[in-house]
């Protein structure tokens, strides 16, 4: 195994010493400096954008979403599917009008796109506007570079191929009071055949079990009261380490912690889910009853060459587990169409799974072919109408399943964590169940971020309605 790179506490110290070299440049500008950081993709992505605003604002940066006002631009992006590249493209290119009303403004790329060589080299010749280009394993490293671009001005790609490293002590500034993203490990080792989550993140490698520990302490302290634990596969949490230790052993330290807190994790990987994962689950009052568990497609042969290395027999037996296990459990899932040679029975068999499982919700994608994974090599010959009305089939039965799944809580009294202020004027807040479905209540907005007792009043395929009792 190839070894994790751990940043030395003296490497980060040496960042923070710099990101003060560059506030005191900053604090010379005319105006308020500002950076404008814009996030595309997964959790992981929102937690990495933490961490870059935490380093923005020891460089003192205040923050900003416009890119007019603000000096530095940071997009973070992904590479999952063609369409975020696309839209990433098509945001990019608009900055060129930025750039040319105000040419100070730095213009920075990071994220699973930036570490793909041929996004870098048609970001080097098509977007000479972009000054900076910088893969998921160097983040550590920012006010660098940032200090390298304020005094040297030239353009800087850094996307070296690197197994990954682990870096503590990264400022973060969060984007939310109540809820919080912990990574616990970055990278994943499974190579599923149209995913580019290895390529670009590198090999699994998990974070100390004292490091995690002192974080979620920290934000139980801080009052922080839903607490989502980060990786690409947490089930396979901990192989790396000098000391091994299981996700679940993991889990039941954090829910072992002080404090009136949900814990959450994603994603799952059903291969590494074990059964006393979901023992553990069961036991720690702490741990929301809910479980991500992606299936990607129901039929075994397909299952086979996506190189997903379980069965939808075992999968389904999982479930089943669970179930017996956290009767009230919340499910979500997602799920692929129109893999290179599905057909259309085998299609039949994903929604097979969805009528057994019934899950709360899906997240349902259409397959889009990454360069450099396996499955963009294969024979995809299923015409686009075809899949398009596969994947209709398949949110309208999810709906249907939803709807339902929605309608049993009417009537029920739920803890729930009031998350937010509501958007729609006929609703004072949002609020999530323990499961993490949205309810949108009426209610005093002075119980923002409390755990409170919501009545669900009704509720549709999208959503819960309630009221705070
Ligand atoms: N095309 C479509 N969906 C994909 N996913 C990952 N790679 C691809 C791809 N190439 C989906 C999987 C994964 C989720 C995060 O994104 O369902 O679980
Ligand atoms: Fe991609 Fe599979 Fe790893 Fe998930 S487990 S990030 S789908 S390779």
């Amino acid at each position: 195994m190839e070894r994790t790179t751990v940043i030395s506490p003296a490497e980060i110290e040496k960042q923070l010493n710099i990101c003060q070299t560059v506030a005191g440049l900053t604090a010379q500008w005319p105006q308020r400096p500002l950076a404008f950081v814009d996030t595309y993709g997964c959790q992981q992505n929102e937690a990495d954008s933490e961490r870059i605003r935490g380093y923005l604002e020891k460089m003192g940066f205040g923050f900003t979403g416009s890119e007019e006002e603000a000096r530095i631009i940071v997009i973070n992006t992904c590479a999952i599917r063609e369409h975020a590249e696309q839209r990433v493209f098509g945001n990019v290119g608009a900055l060129v009008h930025v750039k040319r009303r105000h040419p100070d403004t730095l213009i920075c790329l990071c994220g699973c796109m930036a570490q793909q060589p041929q996004v870098a080299q048609k970001i080097r010749e098509s977007y000479r506007h972009v000054d900076l280009v910088f893969g998921p394993h160097v983040l550590w490293k920012f006010p660098e570079m940032v200090h390298a671009l304020l005094t040297r001005r030239s353009r800087m790609f850094l996307t070296p191929d690197e197994p990954g490293s682990i870096a503590e002590g990264i400022p973060v500034v969060r984007q939310d009071s109540a809820k919080a993203w912990v990574s616990i490990m970055y990278g994943c080792n499974n190579f599923c055949s149209y995913c580019i989550v290895p390529y670009v993140r590198g090999r699994e490698r998990s974070r100390k079990p004292e490091d995690i520990l002192a974080e979620v302490r920290q934000l139980a302290e801080e009052g922080y009261k839903d607490i989502t634990l980060l990786g690409q596969n947490v089930n396979s949490y901990g192989r790396d380490l000098d000391e091994p230790m299981d996700f679940a052993g993991l889990l039941e330290r954090v829910n072992n912690l002080p404090g009136d807190f949900l814990i959450r994790f994603m994603t799952s990987h059903p291969k590494d889910a074990t059964r006393k994962l979901f023992e553990t689950m069961a036991k720690c009052e702490k741990v929301a009853p809910v479980l991500h568990l992606p299936f990607q497609a129901g039929n075994d042969r397909i299952l086979k060459v996506m190189n997903r290395r379980h069965t939808r027999t075992e999968y389904l037996e999982k479930i089943r587990a669970l179930k017996a296990l956290i009767p009230d459990i919340v499910l979500t899932s997602d799920v692929i169409v129109g893999f290179p040679g599905e057909t259309a029975e085998e299609f039949e068999d994903t929604l097979r799974v969805l009528e057994e499982v019934r899950f709360d919700a899906l997240f349902t994608f259409i397959y889009s072919p990454r360069p450099g994974t396996p499955a963009a090599e294969m024979d995809d010959s299923m015409p686009r109408e075809e899949k398009l009305a596969n994947f209709n089939r398949l949110t309208a039965l999810q709906d249907a399943i939803s709807e339902e799944k929605h309608a049993a809580y009417v009537g029920k009294t739920l803890r729930c964590l009031i998350d937010g202020l509501s958007d729609d004027s006929r609703w004072d807040l949002t609020a999530r169940t323990p499961g993490n479905r949205l309810i949108r209540v009426v209610g005093n907005p002075s119980a923002l971020g409390q755990f409170r007792d919501v009545k669900i009043t009704g509720a549709n395929k999208w959503s819960l309605f309630g009221e705070l009792i």
